[in-house]
């Protein structure tokens, strides 16, 4: 089996101590360019199976009353805004402070942060764009609603919405979009990651807002598969290395994408050590096979500077997509303080 972008990712190497990079296990059943949906789990299941066992009008029952709850559940929390509240930027960085709290109370999960499934959220909620149609994009929070939700490359994700409801239930106000996307800037400012510049004005949509299954890169493709799927969103060559440099966080499960293990030694702190370990090891992977990818690999390998300047402007493009300009709330982009910044200042 042979892995274009994902190198092998390193299974559990802190605990183990180990310094080579076994191959990750892959199931070919799995994440491919467009998914099945996942079998769904607990009253989801039973619900589908009762769906099925009363034929394709139940189901489609099942479809539409799921996908009206979240669309009611978002109208009846917008309902409890205040009139005429109009927030600042002081209310977004409460916001921003609350996520970053939640972030620290993964505890056992994981490599103790919910970090890089909440950026993942994020890019997973903008990547979805198509700048010819100007369909998706990060403007709707669509990923609420079903299928989009059970599309494959969205496993696990459910976790990540489910935390997320936790801080907009405290900030009714604010819609999905901007919550999910201030999450991505969160977790990568609060794991030590550069700060990435933000808008709020991103608008709830409803489930016919959703794109197709399909959207979003296939780690088993090669090189004219990433620039097929990161072009239609209006990124390069250069962009699309940096935004894969986010893989310095976080790993891989075997029960989302099939694939197991950390990129990384240290998951939980942006780096540019992604980069680093593609050129230690011997490897088969994109960004090094490809002439192109490989000079911004490089060069990202030798200048973490350089990758937090890139990393931090497109990702704050990457989480605009789709957004029309005049739905902004400020011309410019925010930075959000970190909470250390903010624990300094106090001092
Ligand atoms: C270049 C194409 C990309 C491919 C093929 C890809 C693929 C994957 C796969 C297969 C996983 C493992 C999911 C799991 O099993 O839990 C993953 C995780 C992750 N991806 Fe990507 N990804 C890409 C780009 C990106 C971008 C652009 C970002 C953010 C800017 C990103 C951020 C992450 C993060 C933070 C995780 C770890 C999630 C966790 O620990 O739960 N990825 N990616």
């Amino acid at each position: 089996m042979s892995f274009s972008l994902l190198r092998a990712p390193l299974r559990r190497a802190a605990a183990t101590g180990a310094r080579s990079i076994p191959r990750a296990q892959f199931r070919s059943s799995y994440r491919h360019y467009s998914t099945p949906p996942p079998e769904a789990k607990s009253n989801n299941n039973l619900l589908i199976g009762l769906g099925a066992v009363a034929g394709i009008g139940g189901l489609s029952f099942y479809y539409y009353s799921s996908t009206r709850d979240a669309e009611l559940k978002s109208g009846l929390q917008a309902a409890k805004v205040k009139a005429n509240f109009v927030p600042t930027k002081e209310d977004y960085q409460k916001v921003y402070n609350k996520i970053a709290e939640l972030l620290d109370e993964a505890g056992e999960y994981d490599d103790g942060s919910y970090g890089p499934l909440i950026l993942r959220l994020a890019w997973h909620s903008s990547g979805t764009y198509d700048k010819e149609t100007k369909t998706g994009g990060s403007n709707y929070a669509t990923m609420r609603f079903q299928p989009e939700s059970l599309h494959g490359a969205n496993n696990g994700l459910n976790l990540a919405r489910d935390l997320m409801e936790k801080v907009k239930s405290e900030f009714p106000w604010i819609s999905y979009g901007d919550l999910w996307t201030l999450g991505g800037v969160a977790a990568i400012q609060e794991m030590q990651g550069p700060k990435v510049p933000w808008r709020a004005g991103r608008i709830d949509g409803v489930a016919t807002d959703a794109t197709p299954d399909g959207r979003l890169p296939d780690a088993t493709q090669g090189a004219d598969h990433l620039r097929n799927i990161f072009g239609r969103m209006g990124f390069n060559d250069q962009e699309i290395v940096a935004l894969s440099g986010a893989h310095a966080l976080g790993r891989c499960h075997t029960d989302r994408s099939g694939f197991v293990g950390p990129w990384t030694f240290s998951p939980t702190t942006l780096t540019n050590e992604y980069y680093k370990l593609l050129f230690n090891e011997t490897t088969d992977y994109v960004l090094v096979q490809d002439k192109s990818f490989k000079k911004y690999a490089k060069a990202y390998a030798q200048d973490s500077e350089l990758f937090f300047r890139d990393f931090a402007s497109v990702v704050s493009r990457l989480f605009e997509l789709g957004v029309p300009t005049q739905q902004w709330v400020t011309p410019e982009p925010w930075i959000m303080k970190s909470l250390e910044e903010q624990h300094e200042e106090k001092k």
